[in-house]
């Protein structure tokens, strides 16, 4: 069983949208380093992203249905939707969520995360490097 990598809103647009903020590291880049990163655990990648909430739960409920654990950037969702809350709330899965920004450093909205409810452990503020720690983190939680 694969580990799902989840992405939200806008990070396709990742390397242009914002590089002040969100760098220059696209989700081509991105995919490609947690796949590396996975395989040299022995473990393989289903990596998403969806602009679209309804899409994001299918995934998870996805992941539900084959035990595997999730790395999920929610992006804008994270800061309001309780259906991502509920689904990996029911997806009783190793959960980690990543945020390439450090969302604490800025505007009130985003200190917010329905989603920290549920993860296991939360990264932000690494950059896109916090996806590869994340895949680490679990490689390691997930062989014990
Ligand atoms: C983000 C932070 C969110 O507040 C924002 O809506 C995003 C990206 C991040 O990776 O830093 O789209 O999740």
């Amino acid at each position: 069983k694969p580990i799902y990598v989840l992405n939200g809103p806008n990070l396709n647009l990742l390397g242009t949208r914002k590089p002040e903020v969100y760098g220059t590291t696209t989700l081509a880049d991105i995919e490609a380093a947690v796949r590396t990163r996975a395989a040299a655990g022995g473990w393989e990648v289903s990596f998403h992203q969806s602009n679209h909430e309804g899409d994001v739960v299918d995934r998870i409920q996805e992941a539900r249905a084959e035990g595997a654990a999730i790395v999920i950037n929610p992006a804008a969702f994270t800061h309001y939707s309780i259906a991502i809350h509920d689904a990996l709330e029911a997806a009783d899965v190793p959960i980690v969520e990543v945020h390439i920004s450090n969302v604490h450093r800025r505007e009130e909205f985003r200190h917010t995360s329905f989603v920290s409810l549920q993860a296991d452990a939360v990264i932000a503020g690494a950059g896109a490097f916090g996806y590869e720690m994340a895949v680490d983190w679990l490689l390691r939680t997930l062989e014990g």
